[in-house]
């Protein structure tokens, strides 16, 4: 049923149903997500080509191997932390499109590379790009969803990372017996050009429009995706958060150093501990422990099957259940997982074979099922939810860097680790960091569901004004049962 509402500016516009309002946020949060695609693809479908570059290159040392995994990684250091300041300031998506046109020229480049050098500063290109979507896609979709669907909509994001990476590993597997590594890393070129040309057709970020003056502009976007009655207040209340000048200054004030802070540790606790380990090595770590080639394959995608179909069950949750239970619940399965895997090692020895080869793998799958299911989307979902308006990029940026930069020492450092510690002791090592993280959680993570980015804003800043919110419902975000202060 179509109405017509009149805005105060006097225009009227034509009030849609709330499944043609679903469908908007769904379909620009699906379009975005493609960047979480690429993140996923690109990241994962380095170790399959990794075993063919030699036809091109020659003999390539380890070293040589590890830049062309790594330099991706340092990319997206980079790239994560342009991508804030960009963002803030000629808008979430216009950063977009410039994303998606790095990527179309770092696929493209690295799939017709003349020379390892030229292949290599290719992947820092992909990286730059990588590093830029991560932190830019959770933050446009966060702020166009409504509160009451943003989790499972922001989470969209992960669930394209997941399934990006489970499409490399079977599109490594397809084109293995053709050894044609180009066509591995060109295929990225469908997605991004598809970003690119979805992204045309999408409506800049109402929030962003808003503290940019531009309220006019922002009542026509969220004439598509908001109940018309839902929107003044909310125009009122993010010009009100908005209206201090940004300055990256801020960042250091004692409010927002505390949720900047909380955004750090879960970005590093993310990474310290070892999905990306299980990611990358799952398949040279089973075969290491004694599996055979298409076993070890074989779990490989299973476990990336489960990434994808825990990621599902996530989204399905979020909205209901709400991000704190999942992370707790997510990291208490990581834990137990983690010890029965290093007990497996322990008793199976070099050689898992039988009863520990089986508990092994169960172990793992568990292990990326519960991350999927918590830290894997809470993660995102959370940097996309705390920080204010103003500098809502800058201080993603900031966590997505550390995210980045944890990702990069554990890849670096974990094989060294494993010869030194071996596999018990290594995933001992990443229990003992699930349990430091459980209780830091525990202590200091926010509930953010079904709350709007402006009461969020408000409670964990601290910040009052006078207007309602739009849901009209009151203020709860808690940490731990208790509000929160902005002491420091
Ligand atoms: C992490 C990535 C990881 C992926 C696995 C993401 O949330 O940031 O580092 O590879 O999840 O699903």
């Amino acid at each position: 049923m179509r109405s017509d509402s009149r805005s105060p500016s006097g225009a009227v516009a034509p009030e849609l149903t709330a499944h043609t309002i679903h469908r908007h946020v769904i379909w620009a949060a699906a379009i975005t997500a493609l960047g979480g695609l690429l993140f996923g693809y690109d990241t994962g479908v380095v170790s399959g080509a990794l075993l063919f570059l030699h036809i091109d290159f020659g003999h390539l040392s380890s070293l040589d191997k590890e830049l062309v995994t790594s330099l991706l990684l340092v990319g997206a250091m980079v790239g994560a932390f342009f991508a804030g300041k960009v963002a803030d300031k000629i808008g979430r998506r216009p950063t977009v499109l410039i994303t998606a046109a790095v990527f179309i020229v770092g696929v493209l480049g690295a799939a017709f590379s003349p020379t390892f050098v030229f292949l290599v500063a290719m992947r820092f290109v992909i990286g730059l790009a990588v590093g830029s979507a991560s932190m830019v896609v959770p933050l446009y979709i966060g702020e166009a969803a409504p509160p009451h669907i943003r989790g499972a909509l922001v989470s969209f994001n992960q669930l394209a990372i997941t399934s990006g990476i489970l499409t490399s590993y079977l599109v490594d597997y397809w084109l293995a017996s053709s050894e044609n590594w180009r066509l591995m890393f060109g295929l990225a070129t469908v997605p991004a050009v598809a970003l690119f040309v979805g992204m045309l057709f999408q409506h800049e970020s109402p929030h962003w429009l808003i503290a940019q003056g531009r309220e006019d502009a922002a009542r026509t976007v969220l004439h598509r995706v908001r109940a018309s009655t839902d929107i003044e207040a909310e125009i009122t209340e993010v010009r009100e958060l908005s209206q201090r000048k940004a300055s990256a200054r801020e960042l250091l004030d004692p409010g927002v150093r505390k949720v900047l802070t909380v955004g750090v540790l879960l970005a590093v606790f993310q990474q310290v501990t070892g999905i990306n380990t299980i990611i990358y090595y799952a398949p040279t770590l089973l075969h290491g422990a004694g599996l055979g080639n298409s076993a070890s394959l074989l779990a490989n995608v299973a476990n990336g099957g489960v990434n994808v179909g825990m990621t599902i069950v996530a989204i399905r949750l979020i909205d209901r259940v709400g991000r704190r239970p999942l992370l707790l619940a997510g990291t208490t399965g990581m834990t137990i997982a983690l010890i029965v895997l290093a007990i497996a090692f322990v008793i199976g020895g070099s050689q898992l074979t039988g009863v520990s080869a089986i508990v092994a793998i169960v172990a793992l799958l568990v292990y990326t099922g519960s991350f999927a299911i918590g830290l894997g989307p809470v993660f995102w979902l959370l940097i996309s939810e705390m920080y204010p308006v103003r500098i809502r990029g800058q201080a993603m940026s900031v966590a997505t860097i550390a995210n980045w930069g944890a990702n990069f020492v554990v890849t670096i450092s974990f094989l060294t680790l494993l010869g030194a510690i071996h596999g018990p002791g290594t995933f001992f090592l990443f229990a003992f960091l699930t349990v430091v993280a459980l209780v830091y959680f525990q202590k200091r993570v926010p509930e953010t569901k079904n709350r709007s980015l402006q009461e969020i804003e408000r409670d964990l800043l601290g910040q009052k004004t006078a207007s309602r919110s739009p849901l009209g419902k009151s203020l709860d975000v808690t940490v731990n049962g208790r509000r929160p202060t902005t002491s420091p």
